[in-house]
């Protein structure tokens, strides 16, 4: 496998209302997406953009994700540090069976099996444990147009 891109950082909040405010206002971002729920995640999402490095192609997104319902898998991570923070890291690959393949081949535990993410390409993720500590997730790469 090779290393794709950092498609974007995942940053738990215990309000997207009040992070959109604070990456709008504080941080100037100026591409701001609508927030949206994914019920299937547990979690209320919104994507900040920032800009590619070289004027084209696509620039690394904050991901802003919210608890949603009791059983929401970031809930106890706000209830540990209730003002929010760094959640995950995601990065790209070509082709998601294939890295589920690698990382299960090196030992690395794969947190269950490739689900549609955010981005609405297939997702998974990989145990902090296995990976120096840092929540990974792994995304197909989306297509043109994305
Ligand atoms: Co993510």
């Amino acid at each position: 496998m090779i290393l794709g891109r950092l498609n974007h950082v995942g940053v738990a909040t215990p309000s997207i209302d009040d992070s959109i405010a604070f990456y709008r206002d504080v941080m100037g971002a100026t591409a701001i997406g609508e927030p949206f729920d994914l019920p299937a995640q547990g979690v209320r999402v919104c994507f900040v953009d920032t800009p590619p490095s070289t004027g084209s192609g696509r620039g690394t997104q904050i991901e802003l994700i919210e608890p949603l319902g009791d059983a929401s898998p970031i809930r106890g991570f706000i209830e540990k540090s209730p003002a929010g923070g760094q959640h995950h890291v995601c990065y790209e690959v070509p082709d998601i069976h294939a890295a589920k393949a690698w990382f299960e081949a090196k030992g690395v535990r794969v947190l269950g099996e490739p689900r549609i993410g955010a981005h609405g390409t297939p997702i998974f993720f990989l145990h902090p444990r296995g990976t120096g500590g840092v929540l990974t997730e792994i995304m197909e790469a989306p297509g043109d147009g994305h």
